[in-house]
């Protein structure tokens, strides 16, 4: 598996995402764990989770907590690198940001809690709060990072000039936005330019199309004539194009069946040749 570097860490170059396995729609827990295992015995050493990957406000932090239980009994544990986010809450299962500074506290502690650990290593805000000011929010999190309850600071679902007012406060060590191939918004704002220029890693989610674009991704002929050369799958090509776009980009594909795992760590290996690159745009 290829790496990629956040802050001070050396990670996989393709992280697991986290949230279908605490969806509706969720895996047994026994699946789920032996799913975790099965991306760390393929090379996955980043799991991205959030405090609301749940069904709805009664079961907040189920992600974390399982992921905190499949990695109780592993030897390296130590070296998986578990991301989480607080900035959001899931009423009667909705997702309204909060990004008030009394519930980003309160947030950081239930992780620290469901993730059994005293110190988070990166702890992203999932959203602004358009009701809060944007500063306000950072700076509770920079406060949480003062008091060492979480090494590095991430944002998510922010625009360059978001960036910029945060790093004025903490240093940023990664954005997680909405990115595949048939999303190029984050070409579009310039956040994926700015985050290779500042060297500011950038975790692309729904990689292979989220819920809305997965069917899309898979039809795609493009995507389709290139899989065919390599023996893969059109998923896979959209993986492995995504890291061929910038050196900062790591994408955070999501599973719930063992099948999609075994995939992406397919595409972890996948090569693309110059010409195909080029040709996918
Ligand atoms: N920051 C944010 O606001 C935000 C928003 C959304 C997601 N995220 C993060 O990003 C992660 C990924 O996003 P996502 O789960 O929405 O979408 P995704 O990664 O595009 O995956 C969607 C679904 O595609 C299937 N899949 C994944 N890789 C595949 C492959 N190689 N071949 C065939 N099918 C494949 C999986 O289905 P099965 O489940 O059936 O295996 C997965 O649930 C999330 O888990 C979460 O950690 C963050």
């Amino acid at each position: 598996m290829l790496t990629r570097q956040m802050g001070p860490w050396t990670v996989s170059a393709l992280g697991l995402g986290g949230m279908p396995l605490s969806l509706r729609r969720r895996p047994s827990e026994a699946d789920a764990i032996n799913l975790i295992h099965a991306a760390l015995d393929g090379g996955i050493t980043l799991i991205d989770t959030a405090d609301v990957y749940c069904i709805d406000h009664r079961d907040i932090g189920h992600n974390e907590r399982l992921i905190s239980k499949a990695l109780r009994d592993r030897s390296d544990r130590t070296k998986i690198l578990v991301a989480t986010k607080g900035g959001l809450e899931r009423p009667n299962g909705a997702w309204p940001s909060n990004g008030r500074p009394e519930h980003m506290i309160a947030a950081c502690d239930a992780s620290l809690r469901a993730l059994g650990v005293e110190k988070i290593a990166l702890y992203q805000i999932h959203a602004p709060d358009d009701e809060v000011p944007w500063a306000d929010t950072v700076g509770a999190v920079a406060r949480l990072r003062e008091a060492g309850k979480i090494q590095e600071v991430g944002l998510s679902n922010v625009s360059v000039e978001q960036i910029e007012e945060a790093r004025a406060i903490v240093p940023i060590v990664s954005v997680q936005n909405r990115c595949h191939f048939l999303d190029r918004s984050g070409w579009e704002d310039g956040v994926i330019d700015h985050c290779t220029r500042e060297n500011i890693c950038f975790l692309a989610y729904s990689p292979v199309g989220g819920s809305s674009d997965y069917a899309d991704i898979g039809a795609d002929p493009q995507l389709i004539a290139v899989a065919r050369a390599h023996g893969a799958s059109p998923y896979e090509v959209a993986l492995a194009w995504l890291l061929t776009k910038s050196p900062v980009i790591l994408p955070i594909p999501g599973a719930s069946r063992m099948s999609s795992l075994q995939s992406i760590l397919r595409a972890g290996e996948l090569l693309l040749g110059d010409g195909e690159v080029a040709g996918l745009g």
